[in-house]
C-alpha cells in the first residue's frame, strides 16, 4: 500500500507534523506492507487556480486531467495519484484551512475530478475520473478551540473530506481534531494520532 502524508503546516517538526509522524509511526507498525511518502506543501510551488477550466473541459477518459500551470504541483501530482491513502495534517487559520491548502485541493478539484456529478437537481459537479478507491485520514491542529467546539469552526476537515470524495474517490475513515494545543500540548493527541495511522493500515 502507498502512503502520501501531505502536511501543511509552515512550522517544520511542531505540533501538525509530530502528530502526521505519529500517525505514520502506527501506520507502520500494523501488519500491511506500507510504503510511506511525506511531503510539505510549503516545499512546493503552488500557484493559484486560474480558472480557465482546461482540466475541467478536456474529453478524456484517462484518470487525469493535466492543468496548464507548469509548477510544483507536477510534481505532486504523480505522488497523489500513486497513492492508495492519504494522511492530511494540518492547523486552522481562522476557522479555515490555511490558504496553501485550499490552493493545492482546488488543483486536485478538477484535474482529477470530471464534471459529470449531480447534487440535487444541479448537473456539473466533480466526480472522480478514476474507480481507484482510496482511504484517508485527517488531523487537524489549533491554539486555542477545544475539541468540544469542533462542530463551530472545523470547515477544514469538511474542506478536505468532501474535495477528496469528489475528485480522489478517497474515503476518510478517521479524524483527528488536536484543538486547543496552546493549553493541552500534545501528549492528549499522541496516541489518538496513532491509532488514526493504524486504522489506515486497515
Ligand atoms: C493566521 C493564523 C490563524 C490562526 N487561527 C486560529 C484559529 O482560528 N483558531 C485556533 O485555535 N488557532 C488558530 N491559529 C493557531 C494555529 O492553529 C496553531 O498555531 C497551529 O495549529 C499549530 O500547528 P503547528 O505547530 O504545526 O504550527 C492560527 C494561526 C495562524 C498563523
Amino acid at each position: 500500500m502507498k502512503v502520501l502524508a501531505i502536511v501543511a503546516s509552515p512550522r517544520k517538526g511542531k505540533s501538525t507534523d509530530t502528530l502526521v509522524d505519529r500517525a505514520v509511526a502506527g501506520l507502520r507498525s500494523g501488519d500491511r506492507k506500507v510504503k510511506i511518502e511525506k511531503v510539505n506543501l510549503y516545499d512546493f510551488d503552488i500557484q493559484f487556480c486560474k480558472n480557465c477550466l482546461v482540466c475541467r473541459d478536456r474529453e478524456t477518459d484517462e484518470d487525469f486531467s493535466p492543468c496548464i500551470i507548469k509548477d510544483g504541483m507536477n510534481e505532486l501530482y504523480p505522488k497523489v495519484m500513486a497513492a492508495d491513502a492519504l494522511i492530511f495534517g494540518t492547523p486552522l487559520h481562522m476557522g479555515y484551512p490555511p490558504g496553501i491548502l485550499m490552493t493545492f485541493l482546488e488543483r486536485l478539484c478538477w484535474t482529477f475530478g470530471k464534471p459529470e456529478g449531480k447534487v440535487l437537481t444541479v448537473y456539473g459537479c466533480p466526480v472522480p475520473r478514476s474507480s481507484k478507491e482510496r482511504s484517508a485520514v485527517i488531523i487537524i491542529t489549533n491554539g486555542i478551540i477545544p475539541p468540544m467546539y469542533r462542530r463551530f469552526c472545523d470547515d477544514t476537515t469538511k474542506a478536505i473530506k468532501q474535495t477528496i470524495r469528489d475528485s480522489l474517490n478517497a474515503r476518510t475513515v478517521g479524524s483527528l481534531y488536536a484543538g486547543d494545543i496552546e493549553n493541552r500540548g500534545l501528549d492528549p493527541y499522541l496516541e489518538r494520532a496513532e491509532n488514526l495511522g493504524k486504522k489506515l493500515s486497515r
